[in-house]
């Protein structure tokens, strides 16, 4: 790692790929990597090209690759086939567990149904909303990332090729303040002032759209005003639960509850979370023939959570998060980087244009150093929350050694 590689992608891997390009949509793959396994916070590719992982794939790898606890709880699979059930018609051990794991760390009172993916949670906060408020519009920000199915979708305001042709469901815009002086911190007044709203939801820090960090002041008037009108406020976790920002939750570095959340990615699997003032009067409300099905799954999601308390990882989220992002500060001003910004380990660094950080995103990928874009040209850093202060100075000078150069 940290050497320049020119024989990337290997030959293992380009017959992988070439194979996609024939049968598989090609959606956002990014690089012409090829996951094969990994240790700890290293990637390596088919052909046996190691990476430093500096995306723990967005989050969904919390405790890194191959960790000793997880392996154990997969290794209780090995010999049970009954993984996959009708999670919504039968119980399991797996989904009480899960249940009462996340409800430890959620806000009091809250309640949880499970389902395959982020954008499913999305899909179920919003329906819980609509339960309670009717088909009413709803508020989102601009640059919001909510998922790609159709309802979630109509929420999602990052990029146009999400949504090229697609219906819409009845929605309204604010802007996402990462300023506490922003002239629009309070538009959301005036918007709940003249509308009926079923809902106003929101990341506390875009993932998608750019790893941009929520002014404290916008956050707090978003829960002093949804709570004057009676309008749930949905806080999106998906990519920022679990630990990432140093805290179980980003929304607990402001202070406040929201009504209704959603989790996933380090999660394992998609959970919408709701204070239980928002539990559906009426059974089958919600449900679906996955949700709380993956049994699998859901022990991995709940080992997560042991794991993070046991080995005290938000902690070591705050502390490597805060290395990282002194050592990246140090870059600000130099060579087209114009912003380092972010809370634990979900860091964001803004390049003056889009295509610099395209292609340093290629030349750290060909370094040996995994990051991913965000936004129209920032770049986001999500490592897994075990990683060690050597791996963060082993990154740094990666960055260093790419970033600082013409
Ligand atoms: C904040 C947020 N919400 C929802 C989603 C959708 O999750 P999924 O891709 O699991 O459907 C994502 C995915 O990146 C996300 O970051």
């Amino acid at each position: 790692m940290g050497e320049k590689r020119d024989k990337i992608p290997g030959p293992k891997a380009l017959r992988v790929i070439n194979t996609m390009k024939k049968h598989a949509y090609d959606s956002t793959f990014m690089y012409s990597l090829v996951i094969s396994h990994g240790h700890n916070c290293i990637i390596e590719d088919i052909d046996g090209n190691k990476y430093l992982d500096f995306t723990s794939n967005i989050g969904a790898c919390p405790l890194g690759y191959s960790h000793p606890d997880i392996i154990e709880t997969l290794a209780q699979y090995s010999s049970n086939g009954t993984y996959k059930i009708a999670g919504q018609d039968f119980y399991c051990q797996e989904h009480a567990d899960l249940a009462e794991d996340i409800s430890k760390i959620l806000p009091s009172g809250f309640k949880t149904f499970f389902i395959n993916s982020g954008a499913e949670a999305v899909e179920n906060a919003i329906k819980i909303a609509y339960r309670k408020k009717g088909p009413l519009p709803g508020i989102s920000c601009i640059g919001a990332f909510h998922g790609r199915t159709l309802g979630a979708l109509s929420f999602t305001a990052s990029r146009p090729v999400h949504k090229y042709n697609f219906p819409e469901f009845p929605s309204k815009r604010i802007k996402f303040c990462t300023r506490d002086d922003d002239p629009e911190i309070d538009a959301i007044e005036d918007l709940l002032k003249e509308n009926k709203i079923a809902f106003i939801m929101t990341e506390i820090i875009q993932g998608e759209g750019g790893y941009n960090v929520a002014s404290k002041k916008f956050v707090s008037n978003l829960r002093k005003f949804a709570t004057r009108y009676g309008v749930p406020l949905i806080l999106d976790e998906v990519q920022s639960g679990i630990g990432h920002t140093g805290k179980w939750w980003a929304f607990e570095h402001y202070n406040i509850r929201p009504d209704i959340m959603t989790s996933a990615k380090a999660l394992q699997i998609g959970a919408t979370a709701f204070d239980k003032k928002y539990e559906p009067a009426t059974r089958s409300a919600l449900s679906s023939t996955w949700g709380g099905g993956n049994r699998i799954d859901m022990a991995v999601g709940s080992k997560v959570i042991q794991v993070i308390k046991r080995d005290k990882l938000l902690e070591n989220a705050t502390k490597m998060g805060n290395m990282l992002r002194k050592g990246l500060s140090e870059m600000i001003g130099k060579k087209g980087i114009v912003d380092v910004r972010g809370l634990g380990l979900m860091i964001g660094v803004e390049f003056d244009t889009a295509h610099h950080r395209d292609k340093k995103l290629s030349d750290l990928f060909k370094h040996g150093l995994l990051t991913l874009g965000a936004g129209q040209k920032s770049m986001r850093i999500i490592p897994p929350l075990i990683i060690t202060k050597e791996q963060i100075h082993q990154g740094l000078d990666i960055m260093h050694q790419v970033l600082m150069r013409n």
